[in-house]
């Protein structure tokens, strides 16, 4: 005879479950998480997740007290069914109407004020940042001063950034924790999400809503630097890229220009104008490459090159297979535009 299953089994995979989710929880660390808030936007998220976390904690406390009492309660013998009936509209008014609206009043109340909060009124002098998804890649433009960038959103510490959002294929959803609230971004429209932060400091963001085969590798950074810092950043990344120093940076930028990496990239002070893939003026400035995958090091930037596929498979960019003196010399340039 086969053995019949205990009680206890169903418990038992209910407790694997919650250890495996706590677990997966603990991976989110503080760099990404929207319950370690250094923005405004991102703190009043972050109350009102709190808010719900406890009132949540509240109601299931009192469920479930009173589902142990009707389970456990001794059964009164009833012989007056009106009575009986007197006695449990109290609970149903009280549980099922009046508390329930309570909540939802208050739950309202704190999310209209919070999103209330989340739309400042346009203030003149804010840096406008323009941010353009791409699968799977981030577009980064600073328009009042003709900075391209990608993957790394740089923003000054101690004032509002207003950040004018877009896609240039499918819905993407720009999120970064520890500074502000999620938003999308929708084909045919554009749409506004604040930074407002005074700590300085490096925060991961990530695509927010499935749009592909690499979604889960679309990630991005938001530099937050004091002004002084971001200013000399801004003026940087605003210059034409630097004229190759020696010989192999020269042939470098030459393999550049021949090779098919001008038919999506575009290096600012050459003759290339193709805004399909990143721009790649400042390359050697960031800190990662492929949407904060891999780090921007003459290694990764060479696997990148020869075979983006094997690193993001799927990614637009194909693979190309140089010879391998192109390829140093391609990288001795490349790693030069900082
Ligand atoms: Cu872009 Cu998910």
């Amino acid at each position: 005879m086969t053995e019949i299953p205990t009680g206890s089994r169903p418990l038992f995979r209910l407790g694997a479950v919650l250890a495996v989710a706590a677990l997966a929880l603990t991976a989110c660390g503080p760099d990404q998480s929207m319950l370690s808030p250094v923005g405004a936007d991102a703190g009043r998220a972050a109350g009102l997740w709190w808010l719900m976390f406890w009132l949540g904690a509240g109601i299931w406390v009192v469920v479930t007290a009173a589902t142990l009492y009707a389970l456990y309660r001794r059964q009164p013998g009833r012989h007056d069914p009106l009575a009986g009936r007197r006695w449990e509209n109290t609970p149903l008014i009280w549980g099922g109407i009046v508390l329930p609206s309570i909540v939802l009043v208050v739950l309202t109340g704190a999310t209209v004020d919070a999103m209330r909060h989340a739309d400042p009124p346009a203030a003149a002098e804010a840096t406008v940042v323009q941010v353009i998804g791409h699968q799977w890649w981030w577009e980064v433009r600073y328009p009042e001063r003709n900075v391209v960038t990608a993957n790394e959103v740089h923003v000054p510490a101690g004032r509002p950034v207003r950040l004018e959002l877009r896609t240039a294929d499918v819905i993407h959803s720009f999120w970064v924790p520890a500074l502000a609230g999620k938003i999308d971004l929708i084909p045919g429209r554009s749409n506004t999400v604040w930074i407002n932060t005074d700590r300085p400091g490096v925060y991961e963001g990530q695509c927010a809503e499935f749009c592909g085969l690499q979604h889960a590798k679309m990630r991005f950074r938001v530099v937050v630097d004091d002004e002084p810092r971001f200013q000399e950043w801004l003026a940087a990344q605003g210059e034409s890229a630097a004229e190759p120093a020696d010989a192999l940076a020269a042939r470098g930028r030459q393999v550049f220009l021949s090779a098919s990496c001008v038919y999506c990239h575009t290096i600012r002070g050459t003759a290339t104008v193709s805004a399909i893939g990143p721009d790649l003026t400042h390359l050697a400035s960031r800190d990662t490459l492929a949407a904060g995958i891999i780090p921007n090091t003459k290694g990764h930037l060479g696997g990148w090159i020869v075979d983006p596929q094997q690193v993001k498979p799927g990614a637009r960019m194909p693979n190309n297979y140089l010879p391998p003196d192109d390829l140093q010399a391609l990288l001795a340039y490349l790693g030069s535009l900082e």
